[in-house]
């Protein structure tokens, strides 16, 4: 079943959830936002309160005790802290500058494992993130790396907040916070972003939103 998981893996800011998004809606796949559940276990630790000093420590009794819930909704996970559904709050800038930090834990990726593997159990999903061909699903029939330069990925990341006409330094700095989120993600033991060996590497710098969808589409559309 898992021939017909479609994974997109690659740097923060290539696209890859609007991406994957618009592509499980025209295959009809469901689809899964990985990192969605690392921001809302990094949300939980903040709103929490949790020391950043013992998150190396916390095991999988802590991380249930975190109050996070991810329950599957209409074919996707809805994340929820507490009894309220996290929507906006998982794309905080707080919650951003943190996430690779939590992300790296070993604890707190195999407990986030099963949730992902059993939504993709019958196949038929898309889902986004950094290690979903390499170690999520390995058997997965379509694997796709998106990477685009640093630069556009920026002026992308700046126009999804709203800013059209970015200043060079707006540029530089928004520039600066993907390239550290990337290194942390690469460098980083447990599961680092890397392309799958059988990963189709897809370059969108030059690419407008439809061919990115079409060139995925087109893959999946091999296996199914
Ligand atoms: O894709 P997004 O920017 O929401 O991911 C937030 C962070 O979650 C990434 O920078 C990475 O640290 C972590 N992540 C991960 N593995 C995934 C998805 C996300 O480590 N499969």
């Amino acid at each position: 079943a898992t021939r017909t998981v479609v994974t997109l893996d690659g740097p923060a800011g290539a696209g890859k959830s609007t991406t994957a998004r618009e592509v499980a809606r025209r295959l009809g796949y469901r689809y899964l936002d990985s990192g969605a559940l690392y921001r809302a276990l990094t949300f939980a630790l903040l709103e929490e309160g949790v020391d950043e000093a013992v998150w190396g420590d916390l095991d999988r009794e802590a991380l249930d005790a975190l109050g996070v819930t991810v329950a599957p909704v209409e074919g996707t996970l809805e994340l929820g802290h507490r009894g309220r559904v996290l929507g906006d709050e998982l794309r905080t800038p707080q919650v951003t500058a943190r996430v690779s930090a939590v992300a790296r834990l070993p604890a707190v990726r195999r407990w986030l494992l099963r949730h992902q593997q059993a939504l993709g159990r019958h196949g038929r999903l898309v889902t986004d993130g950094r290690d979903m061909g390499t170690v999520v699903f390995p058997e997965a029939g379509t694997k796709v790396f998106l990477q685009a330069d640093l630069d556009e990925r920026a002026r992308r990341r700046l126009l999804d907040q709203g800013v059209r006409a970015p200043g060079a330094r707006e540029r530089q700095q928004a520039a600066e916070k993907l390239a550290a989120r990337d290194h942390a993600d690469m460098s980083r033991e447990t599961s680092p972003l890397r392309p799958a060996d059988d990963a189709v590497v897809l370059d969108t710098t030059a690419l407008d939103f439809e061919e990115q969808v079409e060139a995925v589409v087109a893959l999946a559309r091999r296996v199914d």
